[in-house]
């Protein structure tokens, strides 16, 4: 995630945090058939590798992750060696990732059971680190049919509810994940986000697998809009496939490699700043941007408030409270405070967000 952004956010809610209000950031929900990408997805957003992927029903609980950004004593971000991650059913820290993995699947196991059971019971899991805006992002079991295993017979429908509680909310942005070898028109992502956002305003289309999609055939109609209208659009996306995962290949290497693909691709060059994993990441960047943008009137209104009452109080203690100590204390701290928070607006009013 972008470092200036983090801090901007930061800032904000701490001053908002002062005002007395909250800043309450929008979260992020996968939802998409089986397999289609989802957790995927997200990992790439978090840039950690700790999320079981795989083929078939992997993700059988509602993942519900809280990024918690931790300042460090400098105020500056710093690697990764301060991040850990840390699960509301058991009180450990996980500083390494593949143990977070392993405990999501034994977390999985231990509730869902062994055989390709779902259960709506959430996991929660918290990652701290200096790198990452108060987020939180939930990582859903896909859309499927026909049960297997211990599935009941009503699998399709249960999965449905439990999308449609996360999705629901309206402060939810809403990441509907289609592979790109499967024909868009049964995109049941898509089905389903429309039910709850109609307008296709918190919704954006991921488009995976384009690495697979049949030769002499291409996407480029549903990369640019032409197919399924959403705000704001589709963005196409290679994820690393199973091989990668088996021979463990680095997220940065898979991040190059899928550059590479769109810079290739004679159907996608030209649309190649538009797509892939960075340009997801910066696009969020944006939603998130636009979503405080719309909280701003509120703050405004709340500092103007309460510089009113600050400046009422002073009025009605006259000189006294000027050279008393606990007044003089809260005056002071409330006109850097506003002062502060004013540049702040200002400074986020005029933002031209330019994110790499
Ligand atoms: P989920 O079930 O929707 O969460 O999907 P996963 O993220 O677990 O991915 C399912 C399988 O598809 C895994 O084997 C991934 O490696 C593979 N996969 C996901 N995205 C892509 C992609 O863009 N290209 C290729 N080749 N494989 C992908
Ligand atoms: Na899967
Ligand atoms: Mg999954």
């Amino acid at each position: 995630m972008d470092g200036d952004l983090i801090k901007l956010v930061n800032k904000l809610q701490d001053t908002f945090a002062n005002l007395g209000g909250e800043l309450d950031m929008p979260q992020l929900v996968v939802v998409g058939s089986q397999s289609a990408g989802k957790s995927s997805v997200l990992e790439n957003i978090v840039g950690r590798d700790f999320l079981p992927r795989g083929q078939g029903i992997v993700t059988r609980r509602p993942l519900v992750l809280q990024l918690i950004h931790t300042p460090t004593p400098g105020g500056e971000s710093v690697s990764s060696y301060s991040e850990y991650g840390q699960f509301l059913h058991l009180d450990k820290r996980f500083t390494d990732f593949g143990e977070v993995r392993k405990e999501i699947e034994a977390e999985t196991f231990r509730v869902a059971g062994q055989n390709k059971g779902i259960s709506k019971l959430p996991i929660h899991l918290r990652i701290f680190s200096p790198n990452v805006l108060d987020l939180t992002l939930v990582d859903l079991p896909g859309l499927t049919k026909i049960p297997v295993g211990d599935q009941p017979s009503d699998i399709e429908r249960q999965i449905r509810n439990l999308v449609v509680d996360y999705i629901s909310n309206p402060n939810s942005v809403i990441l509907a994940v289609s592979a790109a070898n499967v024909d868009l028109a049964n995109s049941e992502s898509l089905k389903l986000a429309r039910s709850v956002d109609p307008q296709g305003r918190r919704t954006i289309g991921i488009l995976t697998k384009l690495d697979l999609m049949d030769a002499g055939t291409n996407a480029l109609d549903v990369l640019t809009g032409r197919v399924y209208p959403l705000k704001l659009g589709f963005i196409g996306v290679v994820n690393r496939s199973q091989q990668d995962i088996m021979t463990e290949k680095s997220m940065r290497d898979a991040l190059e490699a899928e550059e590479e693909f769109f810079k290739q691709h004679p159907a996608y060059r030209n649309i190649s700043q538009k797509n892939g994993t960075r340009y997801l990441a910066k696009t969020l960047n944006q939603v998130l941007l636009s979503h405080i943008r719309d909280k701003l009137p509120d703050m405004k209104a709340r500092l103007n408030t309460l510089m009113g009452q600050a400046q009422q109080e002073l009025n009605s203690f006259g000189d006294a409270a000027i050279y008393g100590d606990a007044n003089q204390q809260g005056a002071l701290i409330l006109r850097l405070m506003t002062q502060f928070a004013r540049d702040f607006i200002s400074s986020i009013d005029g933002t031209n967000v330019e994110i790499s």
